[in-house]
């Protein structure tokens, strides 16, 4: 089976209040979805990459261009309608066994060594794979008093790429009925029972949000500048 990338990029990222959508803002001198469509094409594992945008997407054409690189217009009202409609473009290009890393365009600190150690880690694992963080900080629960302290030791912040065979995903995304509850891939696997693999990401991976977050991504890439 083959690994391919799938990259949701339809959003419009309301919580940057910038005027161009936060994957096209500049982070260290190239667009932020550059940065993931780069990773992605330095690692030797991965087939090919998809990206999905909205069908009037004027930005994409100027970032995407690059030999492994297919833009789908068919980008969806939420991240989990982008991601069925770019699954569903998929068929008949990728087999039901090949596997799909699931990546958001708003992780630039992505680079070929955390994909080669998803894939590695992940294995065959039968319900597939995601890069997470162990949680560092004391957790408390509460609105807003503090009720309770969640113990931490089996506590992770999920990052992607998430990879899962490709009909698997199809299936899970399929069964999810409400998408408020499907924050990300791994959470509709779960939702069937299954146990997606937990593979340690790295910080550099974080997720712009926030305006402040494209300084932290970049001295992430700085300081990690191979
Ligand atoms: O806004 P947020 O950071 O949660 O978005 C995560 C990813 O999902 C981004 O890459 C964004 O472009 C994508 N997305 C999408 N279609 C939407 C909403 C978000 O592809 N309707």
């Amino acid at each position: 089976p083959s690994y391919h990338a799938l990259i949701p990029a339809a959003g419009v990222g309301a919580r940057m209040g910038a005027s161009s959508p936060k994957q096209y803002l500049p982070v260290a001198g190239k667009p932020m979805l550059r940065h993931a469509l780069d990773a992605f094409r330095a690692s030797p594992l991965i087939a090919h990459t998809y990206v999905v945008v909205s069908a009037d997407d004027p930005y994409i054409d100027a970032v995407a261009p690059a030999e492994g690189v297919t833009v789908l217009r068919c980008g969806g009202a939420t991240r989990m309608e982008s991601i069925r409609n770019g699954l569903r473009a998929l068929q008949g290009s990728v087999d039901g066994e090949d596997w799909i890393l699931v990546h958001d365009a708003a992780r630039p600190g992505l680079d070929a060594e955390l994909i080669r150690r998803l894939i590695v880690e992940t294995g065959e694992h039968p319900a597939g794979g995601l890069l997470a963080l162990p949680v560092v900080d004391t957790v408390k629960r509460g609105t807003p008093g503090a009720l309770a302290t969640v113990p931490r030791d089996n506590l992770w912040l999920a990052q992607t790429p998430q990879m899962f065979r490709y009909s698997l995903l199809c299936r899970a995304l399929d069964a999810a009925t409400d998408p408020a509850a499907v924050t990300d891939d791994a959470s509709a696997v779960e939702a069937l029972g299954l146990a997606p693999r937990l593979v340690e990401g790295h910080p550099r991976n974080l997720k712009v949000t926030l305006p402040v977050d494209i300084r932290i991504a970049e001295m992430y890439l700085a300081a990690f500048r191979h």
